[in-house]
């Protein structure tokens, strides 16, 4: 069987990260204009360094959950029986490489590296980075940026996830609220192709009338359980 999952903030919140559209969450406590957008790191790039130094810290300091794990379990039971899990998160933690997943596709980036907007070359940077930092590539220095995708850009690995999406036996979409495209339009994309669509999520999604099956309840009970089911080991309730 192929899988395609697809992960969102929902699947770090069991790991003290906080979402971004919940109450209390991210954009309810910072201004994503201000902080997320090519034109904001322009006016004041020492304002966008402080938000994701705090928040590659706090990534840093916390750990993969169990749907996390379970998640790693699954691609590599689906490898073992010849299938595959084309694991995609707009996550921008490396929790999903830390609990052993290989080949994560980030498609909003990664915290964990740095980019530079001149020769476009990327590092990993897994300390503070402020303005004063040079690029070891192009020598320049105030042009690296947290490698974040950010509001107005273009996502990574667009080719790669929508074949996996073209070739996909099942999608499923965990912790995330369906409010930004294009990742929120790949349930529509698979259900066109007559895949079978799961969510597992907290509360109902912005899209959640466009899956098969939905879920509710926190991850890290819903998805080990689920993985439990689809590789047939351990009790395998829904
Ligand atoms: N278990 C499962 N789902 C959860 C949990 C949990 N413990 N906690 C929260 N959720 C669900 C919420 O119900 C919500 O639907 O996770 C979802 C998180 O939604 P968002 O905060 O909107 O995060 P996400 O969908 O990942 O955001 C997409 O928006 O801000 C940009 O680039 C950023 O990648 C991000 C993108």
């Amino acid at each position: 069987m192929r899988v395609f999952v697809l992960t969102g903030a929902g699947i770090s919140a069991g790991s003290g990260l906080g979402t971004f559209r919940d109450a209390g969450g991210i954009w309810a406590r910072f201004d994503p204009v201000k902080l997320a957008t090519p034109a904001a790191f322009a006016a004041d790039p020492g304002r966008v360094h402080d938000f994701y130094n705090t928040r590659r810290r706090a990534m840093l300091a916390a750990g993969p959950n169990a749907a996390h794990f379970a998640l790693a379990e699954l691609g590599e039971g689906l490898r073992t029986d010849g299938g595959a899990l084309f694991l995609c998160t707009q996550n921008i933690d490396d929790l999903h490489e830390r609990a052993g997943s290989r080949a994560v596709h980030h498609m909003h980036g990664r915290i964990c590296r740095a980019l530079c907007g001149a020769c476009r070359v990327t590092v990993e940077w897994r300390g503070d980075l402020g303005v004063g930092d040079h690029c070891a590539a192009c020598g320049r220095s105030g042009t690296l940026r947290p490698d974040v995708v950010w509001f107005g850009e273009m996502p990574y690995d667009m080719p790669e996830i929508e074949a996996a999406l073209a070739r996909a036996d099942l999608f499923v979409a965990i912790g995330t609220s369906g409010a930004v495209y294009p990742a929120a339009e790949f349930v529509e994309i698979a259900r066109t192709m007559g895949i079978l669509t799961l969510e597992f999520n907290l509360e109902k999604s912005a899209n959640a009338h466009l899956f098969d099956e939905s879920v509710y309840g926190p991850a890290v009970e819903s998805v080990p359980r689920f993985v439990a089911r689809l590789l047939g080991t351990g009790d395998a309730g829904a």
